[in-house]
Parts: structure tokens; C-alpha cells; sequence
């Protein structure tokens, strides 16, 4: 199933809108109900307007109906697996469990897989407005 995931994000990458940073990722999810939703990075010339490939590819599974998400893969061209920004952690955070994998890969093949909760230990979460976890 990584596999897979691993071929929708590196295809999906090639379709990064990168102009200025010159670093293309894609970013592939599988949610609980099987189905697979990609995005990638999209730039802006006013720079804080980019957005990254996972949250591109959460506002695919969201405009689909979908809110659960199993498992991701990132990948980029990068000496080091590219690890999700601090922002996107608490994306993902919104729409994955604790023991989510996230899969951080490279395109010269190079991978390495953490849990969610690793990348973001002590969350921000609905229990902190009173509401669920
Ligand atoms: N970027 C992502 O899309 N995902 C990540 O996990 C790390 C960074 C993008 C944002 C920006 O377009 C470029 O990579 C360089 O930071």
C-alpha cells in the first residue's frame, strides 16, 4: 500500500508549482475507506500565500467527503526524507490518529516512517477546547 503511495506523490510532484523555492514535493494519503488523495506544493510571488503538499492533498480528501486519514507519504528531492513543517503536522493532527504513519521519503529512494504523535508529541487538540480529541 506504501507502494502506492509512493508512486501517487512522486507523480504528483512533478506537478509542483515551485517557482521560487525550486523544491517540488508531493504528498500522498490513504484514508480508513481505501481511497487515495494527492497534492503538492503551490507557491505564491507573496511568498506566505504558498501552501504545502500535504495540505493540498487534505483539502482533496476534504472536498471529498473524507476525513480520516490511514496513512502519508511526502517526498521531495532532498539529501534528508522530508520531514512535514510545523504547520502541517497540526493539519494532519486534525484528521489523523495519534499512530498515523507519516512515511518522510526522498527520490533518490531513501525513507523513514514516524507516527504522528512523534512528529507532534502533545498536540493541540479538541480536548483543550472542551470539545473531542
Ligand atoms: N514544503 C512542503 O510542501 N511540504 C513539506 O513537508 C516541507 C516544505 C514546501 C513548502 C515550500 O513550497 C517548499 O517546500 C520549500 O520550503
Amino acid at each position: 500500500m506504501t507502494e502506492t503511495l509512493l508512486q501517487a506523490a512522486a507523480l504528483v510532484r512533478e506537478n509542483a508549482h515551485a517557482p521560487y523555492s525550486k523544491f517540488k514535493v508531493g504528498a500522498a494519503l490513504r484514508t480508513a475507506s481505501g481511497k487515495v488523495f494527492v497534492g503538492c506544493n503551490v507557491e505564491n510571488v507573496a511568498y506566505p500565500e504558498g501552501t504545502c503538499a500535504e495540505a493540498g492533498a487534505i483539502a482533496a480528501m476534504v472536498a471529498a467527503g473524507e476525513r480520516e486519514i490511514a496513512e502519508i507519504l511526502v517526498i521531495a528531492d532532498s539529501p534528508l526524507p522530508v520531514s512535514p513543517c510545523g504547520g502541517c503536522r497540526q493539519k494532519l493532527a486534525e484528521f489523523g490518529a495519534p499512530e498515523v504513519a507519516v512515511t518522510m521519503a526522498t527520490t533518490a529512494g531513501k525513507s523513514e516512517t514516524a507516527a504522528l504523535s512523534a512528529l507532534l508529541p502533545g498536540a493541540f487538540s479538541g480536548a483543550h477546547i472542551g470539545g473531542e480529541a
